[in-house]
Order: C-alpha cells, then sequence, then structure tokens
C-alpha cells in the first residue's frame, strides 16, 4: 500500500486526505484549520484565498489537492519569523493597510512573495504583484506604501501617547495581519449542518413546491427542507418596521431572480454539492416590471400588494419657488442623468451559524447591526427578543448591504428545527443575486445663476428603482432630496424623489443612500453653469457655498461647523497649478498630434450624519475590573472603518490611558448594549458621542471616590488607580472594592441620541445634527480616439470635524475614492449577467491613482471633540470629479454611468461635431 501524498504546509508535513479533485482552500481552511485563507469568490477573481505554492503566488480555490502534492505551501499563518510579525506584517500594520482585513491574507501572501525576489521595489512593481488581489476597503494606497515601506517599518505606535488626535495602529490590527480575525465563515461548529437555500431563477414567477418529506426520504444526506410553512412567526422583514414586507421565503410569487423560496439542511458535502435544479418545484415564468418607469404605468401590475403604482416612497424638499428662480435665471442648463444598480462587492461573502440553546436561539456571523437582526430574528422565529443572542463576527466589508437580514433566519430556522448548530457560506454568486444594491436611478435637473454665478433656482426630479422589496427604499428618497443641493445656498428649490418597486433584486443602503447619485447631476450641471456665466468651475462653487448662519434647503442654520468653504479653499492653489499643468501638457500633445488630452475635475459633496429626523441613539457601558483593567463595552460593529480603534482613543483620551490598554468587549446582544447600526456615519459621531459621556461619567465617579478634583489625572496599575491633582494624590485601591452584577468596581452606561426634528410636508425642518464636507480634485488623462482614461492623481479635502486618527481618515478617504472610481468608470450590476466579480468589475490595485488627502478640521460642538463622520461622504464627489474632469479633457459630456470607453468616445464625438 502506497504511502498518502504529502504536502509541506508552513514548513511542516502534511498528509493530503481530500480527495485529489477537493480545492486547497477546502483542504487548508476545512482540514487543516487554516482560516486566514479566505475565500471570496472560489473562481479565482477576488485573490483572497491566495497562497505560495513552491514559492509562486497562487489561488488555492482553483488548485486541487491532487496537484500540490510534494509541493511546499505557504499561507498567511506561516509568515512570521521566529514567532514574531514579519517585517511586512509590521509595516501593514503601522500603515493602516487592513481595515476590514478580508483581504489582507492574500495581499500580504502575495507582498511576501514580491519580496521575497525583489526587496525595494517600486511602486509599479507593487501594484504588478499585487494586481491579483482584489480590497473593497482600502483604496489600496496604504496597501502598497504598507509594502514600500516593508524593509524600513518600524512599529513604534504602541508607544504613542494613543488618545484623540494620535495616528495610532487600529487596536485590532494584530490578528488580521495574522490571519487569526474570525469572520463568519471561519471556526463552524464541527457538528454543524450546512444550509443552502434555493433561490428563484426568474425575476418573477409563480411557483409551487413538490413533497417535501419524500424529498428528504429520498436523500439520505438531507435532513430537512423549509419553506413558508416552516416559519413560526412573521415571513417577512425589513429594516425599516412599518415597511417591512421581504418575505424570508416568498410564498407562490418570486419576485426577484435570486428570491429565497426554501431552504436544504443536511450533511455538508450533499448539501454544497446539491444542484438546485434538482429541488422538487415547478415555475411559471412571467412578465417581469424590471424598469421603474414601466412600473409607475397606472395599468402596470403591482409588484408588492398594496403599493399603488409602485411606489414606494416619494421625497419632497421644497423651499422658496424653484420655478421664480428658474425663470430669473441669466443663465440656466438641464440634464438627464442614469446610475446603474451597484453591487457592494465586499469581499467576505455572508456568513455565520446558529445554534438552539435551550428554548433560545444564538446567531454568529458577519452583519452591520447586531440588535436590528435580533428583533428581525425574533419576530420571525415567534420568540421573544430575549430569547434571541446575536453575535457579530469580524465583518468582511458591508458598506450597508449587511444592514438587512439575509443568510440569518435560514441557518435559525434549521438549527432550530434540527437542534443542531446549522451553518452556512453564501457563494459569490449567491451573494451577489440576493443581497441590496445601490438604486439605479434617472434624475433630471435644472439649475440657474444671475450674472454674478449666483444660484437662483435649482429644480430636481429622481427616480429610484428600489426593486422588488422596501429595504432602505425609503431612507434613500428621504435623504436624497435633502442633499440634492450638494453644500449650496439656494433660496429657490424644489426637489422630488420617488422609490418605485420593480422586479429585481431590493436596492438598499450602499455608501450614501443615493447621495452620490443626485451629487452626479448637480455638480455635473454646476459645471456647465459655470461655463456658461464664464466662472471658474472652483470659485463658482465658491460664490455658493453655505456657510455658517446661512440656511439650508431645509431651512436648517449652522452657528457653527460648516465646512465647505475651507475645503474648497485648501485645494484652491492645486487646483490652479493642475490647471495650467494641463493646458501645457495638452499644447505638447496637440503640437505632437497625439490624441491625448489632460483633464482635471472638481467635486464636492456634504452628508449629515446619522438617521433622517429620527432617533438615532446609541449606548456604551465602560467599567473598571478590581485588577484595574478598563474595559468599553463596543456594540458599535467595526466593519473595517475602525470604530474600535476610534471608541478606544476617545476613552482613552477621558481617562487618560492609551487605547491599547482598554478591554474591548465587541457586538453581541448579550453583552453590549445598542449602539445602533454601523451606517449613515453615525458610528464616530453618535456611538463617539456615547463613549465620551460613558467615559466622563466613569471618570467622576473614581474622582468623586479618590475625592479629588475634577482635573486630577489618572494612572491605572494592577488593582489600583492613582488619582493625583496638584493638591494631592489618591490611591484607591481596587480589590478592595465590591463588584456589581458585570463584575465592575466602577462602571457607567451612557446613551446619546443626536438632536434632530422632523420634516414638515414641505421637507423643512432639522434633519441632521451636524454634516460633514468635503471636496476633491481629479487629474486624468484621455486618449480621445479610443475614448480609455487614465486617471493621474486624485486630491481630496475633507472636513471631518477632528481627526480622531488621521490614519484612519485617510484610509476612509482612500477607501471611498476607490469605489467612486467604480461607480464613474465601471461598474453595472445586472441581473443574470454580472453575477460574479468575474463580469463585475471592481477596481484593482491598477486602477486607482495616487491619492492625497487633506484633513480639514472644522470642529462641531455636536460631535466628539467636534468630531464628524466621514465614511458615507467620502464616495460622494469622485464620480463627479472624474465627469468633469472628462469635459473638461474634450469637452465630451457624459449623462449615464458609468464613463465606459465607448460612452467617452460617443461623447466626445458630439462634442467634436457640435463644436
Ligand atoms: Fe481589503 Fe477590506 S481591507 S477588503
Amino acid at each position: 500500500m502506497s504511502a498518502a501524498p504529502e504536502m509541506m504546509v508552513n514548513g511542516k508535513p502534511v498528509p493530503i486526505k481530500a480527495a485529489g479533485s477537493t480545492r486547497l482552500s477546502s483542504v487548508l481552511r476545512d482540514e487543516l484549520g487554516l482560516y486566514g485563507t479566505k475565500v471570496g469568490c472560489d473562481a479565482g477573481d477576488c485573490g483572497a484565498c491566495s497562497v505560495l505554492v513552491d514559492g509562486e503566488i497562487a489561488c488555492s480555490c482553483l488548485i486541487a489537492a491532487g496537484q500540490v502534492s510534494g509541493s511546499d505551501v505557504r499561507t498567511v499563518e506561516g509568515l512570521q519569523a521566529d514567532g514574531r510579525l514579519s517585517a511586512l506584517q509590521e509595516s501593514f500594520l503601522s500603515h493602516g493597510a487592513a481595515q476590514c482585513g478580508a483581504c489582507t491574507p492574500g495581499m500580504l501572501v502575495a507582498a511576501h512573495a514580491l519580496l521575497a525576489k525583489n526587496q525595494a521595489p517600486d511602486r509599479q512593481e507593487v501594484q504588478d504583484a499585487l494586481n491579483g488581489v482584489l480590497c473593497r476597503c482600502t483604496g489600496y494606497s496604504k496597501i502598497i506604501d504598507a509594502v514600500l515601506d516593508a524593509s524600513t517599518a518600524i512599529d513604534d505606535r504602541l508607544e504613542l501617547p494613543s488618545r484623540v488626535g494620535d495616528r495610532i495602529n487600529h487596536v485590532d490590527g494584530m490578528p488580521k495581519v495574522l490571519g487569526e480575525t474570525v469572520f463568519g465563515a471561519d471556526h463552524l461548529p464541527d457538528d454543524a449542518v450546512f444550509v443552502r437555500v434555493i433561490r428563484s431563477p426568474h425575476h418573477h414567477a409563480q411557483f409551487a413546491i413538490g413533497d417535501k418529506q419524500a424529498f428528504v426520504d429520498r436523500h439520505p444526506g438531507l435532513l430537512g427542507v423549509y419553506d413558508a410553512s416552516d416559519v413560526a412567526g412573521q415571513n417577512h422583514h425589513g429594516v425599516i418596521p412599518e415597511f417591512a414586507d421581504q418575505p424570508v421565503f416568498a410564498e407562490k410569487t418570486a419576485r426577484f431572480r435570486g428570491e429565497a423560496v426554501a431552504a436544504i439542511a443536511g450533511d455538508r458535502d450533499w448539501v454544497l454539492r446539491f444542484d438546485p435544479a434538482d429541488f422538487p418545484i415547478t415555475w411559471t415564468v412571467l412578465d417581469p416590471l424590471l424598469e421603474p418607469q414601466e412600473a409607475l404605468l397606472k395599468q402596470a401590475a403591482p409588484v408588492p400588494a398594496g403599493r399603488p403604482d409602485n411606489v414606494l416612497v416619494r421625497g419632497l424638499v421644497k423651499r422658496g419657488d424653484a420655478e421664480t428662480g428658474l425663470k430669473q435665471a441669466v443663465h440656466k442648463v438641464s440634464g438627464r442623468f442614469s446610475t446603474p444598480f451597484v453591487e457592494h462587492a465586499y469581499i467576505e461573502p455572508e456568513a455565520g451559524f446558529a445554534r438552539r440553546v435551550d428554548d433560545g436561539i444564538e446567531i454568529f456571523g458577519c452583519t452591520q447591526t447586531a440588535y436590528m437582526n435580533r428583533d428581525s430574528i425574533a419576530a420571525i422565529m415567534g420568540l421573544d427578543v430575549e430569547a434571541v443572542r446575536v453575535v457579530a463576527s469580524a465583518c468582511g466589508g458591508g458598506f450597508g448591504a449587511k444592514l438587512d437580514i439575509s443568510w440569518q433566519p435560514y441557518v435559525a430556522i434549521a438549527a432550530w428545527a434540527l437542534k443542531r448548530p446549522a451553518a452556512i457560506v453564501y457563494s459569490r454568486g449567491e451573494s451577489m443575486q440576493s443581497t441590496t444594491k445601490r438604486h439605479s436611478s434617472r434624475i433630471d435637473m435644472t439649475v440657474g445663476c444671475d450674472a454674478d454665478g449666483r444660484l437662483t433656482g435649482m429644480r430636481f426630479d429622481g427616480v429610484f428603482n428600489t426593486g422588488a422589496y422596501a429595504s432602505w427604499g425609503p431612507t434613500v428618497a428621504n435623504r436624497v432630496p435633502v442633499h440634492a443641493s450638494g453644500p449650496y445656498h439656494v433660496a429657490n428649490y424644489r426637489a422630488d424623489s420617488v422609490a418605485v418597486h420593480t422586479h429585481l433584486v431590493p436596492a438598499g443602503a450602499f455608501r450614501g443612500f443615493g447621495v452620490p447619485q443626485a451629487a452626479v447631476a448637480q455638480e455635473s450641471l454646476f459645471d456647465e453653469l459655470a461655463e456658461k456665466a464664464g466662472i471658474d468651475r472652483l470659485d463658482f462653487r465658491l460664490i455658493n457655498a453655505l456657510d455658517d448662519g446661512l440656511s439650508t434647503v431645509t431651512g436648517q442654520v449652522f452657528d457653527e461647523g460648516v465646512g465647505i468653504k475651507p475645503c474648497l479653499e485648501a485645494l484652491k492653489p492645486r487646483w490652479r497649478q493642475m490647471l495650467d499643468e494641463a493646458a501645457a501638457y495638452n499644447g505638447k500633445a496637440a503640437a505632437r498630434g497625439l490624441p491625448l488630452r489632460r483633464g482635471v475635475g472638481i467635486g464636492t459633496c456634504w452628508y449629515g450624519c446619522g438617521n433622517t429626523s429620527l432617533p438615532n441613539p446609541s449606548t456604551m457601558r465602560i467599567g473598571v475590573r478590581p485588577d484595574g483593567t478598563v474595559v468599553l463595552h463596543q456594540g458599535a460593529i467595526d466593519i473595517g472603518q475602525g470604530a474600535n480603534t476610534v471608541m478606544a482613543q476617545i476613552a482613552a483620551e477621558v481617562l487618560d490611558l492609551k487605547a491599547g490598554a482598554i478591554e474591548l468587549i465587541s457586538a453581541d446582544t448579550a453583552l453590549t448594549p445598542d449602539c445602533g447600526k454601523t451606517s449613515a456615519s453615525r458610528q464616530t459621531f453618535v456611538s463617539g458621542n456615547a463613549t465620551e459621556k460613558a467615559a466622563r461619567a466613569l471618570r467622576a465617579q473614581i474622582l468623586r471616590h479618590a475625592n479629588t478634583g475634577g482635573e486630577a489625572g489618572l494612572s491605572f496599575e494592577h488593582g489600583r488607580i492613582i488619582a493625583s491633582d496638584a493638591a494631592a494624590v489618591s490611591s484607591v485601591v481596587l480589590c478592595d472594592m465590591p463588584v456589581n452584577e458585570f463584575g465592575y468596581v466602577f462602571m457607567a452606561e451612557e446613551t446619546y441620541d443626536p438632536p434632530t426634528g422632523p420634516l414638515d410636508e414641505c421637507g423643512q425642518g432639522s434633519p441632521y445634527a451636524l454634516f460633514g464636507y468635503g471636496a476633491q480634485l481629479v487629474q486624468l488623462t484621455m486618449d480621445t480616439a479610443l475614448g480609455t482614461i487614465e486617471l493621474d492623481r486624485i486630491i481630496a479635502a475633507h472636513d471631518v470635524g477632528r481627526a480622531i486618527n488621521p490614519m484612519l481618515v485617510e484610509g476612509q478617504i482612500e477607501g471611498g475614492i476607490a469605489q467612486g472610481i467604480g461607480f464613474a468608470l465601471m461598474e453595472q450590476y445586472v441581473a443574470g449577467r454580472t453575477e460574479n466579480l468575474h463580469d463585475y468589475l471592481i477596481p484593482t490595485i491598477g486602477d486607482v491613482p495616487p491619492i492625497e488627502s487633506i484633513i480639514i478640521e472644522v470642529p462641531d460642538a455636536e460631535g466628539p471633540f467636534g468630531a464628524k463622520g466621514l465614511g458615507e461622504h467620502v464616495l460622494i464627489p469622485t464620480a463627479p470629479a472624474i465627469l468633469s474632469a472628462i469635459r473638461h479633457a474634450a469637452g465630451a459630456r457624459l449623462y449615464d454611468l458609468p464613463a465606459t470607453p465607448d460612452r467617452v468616445l460617443a461623447a466626445i464625438k458630439k462634442a467634436q461635431k457640435d463644436g
């Protein structure tokens, strides 16, 4: 009998027990427990599963176990040197190159392979080497810098004070660079059954499920089949309770391609091999309504019952008289714009597991909102909320789509029925088919100004395709009219929006909640209007920019903290310089007869942080154990944006600690208070305030006990706290003190809810407690013969009020810009056509140019230490700035995204024809 084949894995011989055809990624993860190797697509498109095979980079999902017999395989777990972080790993940490961390193992492995051959690569060589690994969070800039600096990186940041304003490492960065962070698909229980959802292959169809029991009886690997009849509670869910309409399992009619109709649970191998075409179901295909304009027609059949004309919600903001303002205009421009559905494309597909604990259910996996999940699952399962516990795993990117329920009910139902843990891991195709998208839009807009360039009137009409179910459609429809003016003072304004149902995947939250679509129209028309008025594009914006004391389009007036002008002023010198350089470049190219043209563009944004006109509270708990450890119950889910680090820095600032010294308990409905959802750029602002309040209350308790003044300094030592001021030094011995029910000697729990007010029937009121602002410049070079575009550089100025951690701020800016580049130039989700990361293109490392971030700090008294939110804002100006640069380069006016080469070429030809 011949010996079993072997491979070397991270320097140790390992027998290959799996069938020769098993993916190497599965062997590494499922047999060897090396979960650092992530699986993002199982198709070689994302590179998350990259490993080294005999020193060469390879996607382990594309390699069969039988191919690596005798090979030397190295994974992220094998990158440490002598049990210490490698210089490359240190460099990733100190540059903040790992945000969510889902791509980090693949990036590290690819970079390691490069550095093994070339210890001093240049930027282009780094880009070439890492080009096969996708990142959706970072914009790649910090990853490139980390690799370039790997040989010189010395991590001394833990020695920094690590308070507010310090550029410290992510407090949760270490496990990310080690490949130890636990995402939804990692460390699933050994005894878990596997669940797979059966989905509609049609946009719109009636269906009938056959005999479920007979199906189970025929297949020994199958333990359960579930459909709508197995839902004990309500068979629908939704992120806004009054609009909750999405079935857990469709009943008789499927309303979008990818909609869940049933689920199977059983032996893992059997379930994963099962062909859904063999599921006992018959389909009657119906005509779908795919375009909002069709769906709005009176005779169109309703997509969901009970919503006349397929209208989910209409939004309106009206101030002054837009028509009169436009009549008074000396210059006026109009345009119709369209943007497509956009996929979130986070690298971690949805995954997690559930287990039944007596008469309760526990759910562990990826999410952006533990408490909302808990409440939805309780309603679906027919349980009290106390019977449901949701524990958030690390979240490998979310960007809005992981706010909605997706995988959770299916594992809950199976685990409840089978009394065994039940796990699920979405495939990439399933994730793309079934989870929410950015709304596609069609926008008509007219803007007018006087002879001096002052805006006189603005009219906006936006139709948003919200898909088959509500999700965040009402939020988009209400947020857009508030923001469609951009950060400008417009006395005469009317913005209407409507979210319309179609037979497409539900559109929901995606970085910006509809504002990026509106900004494309508003910013493009501002450029055209400036041109008509003969005013420089940046100056035109400065003339009209909001300022302290000026009213927004909802009538809200801020006495302080309006930061758009400082952003524009900061960019002005570079703007002039870039325009001059572009003119010189274009002169030379024309003289040489080259079809190349350089363009410089500008885009701006504002964004209200938090929910629109709704309560929005966060609660934080902080305590001190008898041993002196400070523990923060940090329920604001960190999806890579850095909430863990930001909250730790805020608490550290108040308590005179280092951020790394604070122990964090992450989102778990049994252990952390409700911090609300991670969305709408609210965590730094809202949860940051809750953290500051809680830390201040804790500090006050300690100082009272120590009988020292309010300005006393604190020093947390083992078993005691030293409080000292000019008058005295006091020692609080903790081990002699009683502890509370949570095991704390001192504890504080505080809530912050931003002061907002409702909007009236004209959309007037105070929807947000504060806004963030930004402006970006883009320089690109265009081949006017081909319509191709190369982005040369982007400069971004964003007002964050106060940068709690400048490195994290830059990371958000760079990552948002990368997503904005995708929105502008390449991304378009088409159900049935672009349901994978091969056909659906997102920016690679080669698509993102160098980005310069300018952090503007115009403090807002409402924010913690003056800080404002940032995450959503940063994507908004990028696409408008790219379109602006395209217009500048060749006069080409793009009204439809993405600006693919064929569209750019057509616009160039039209511009040439129009003269
Ligand atoms: Fe790269 Fe999140 S850090 S995908």
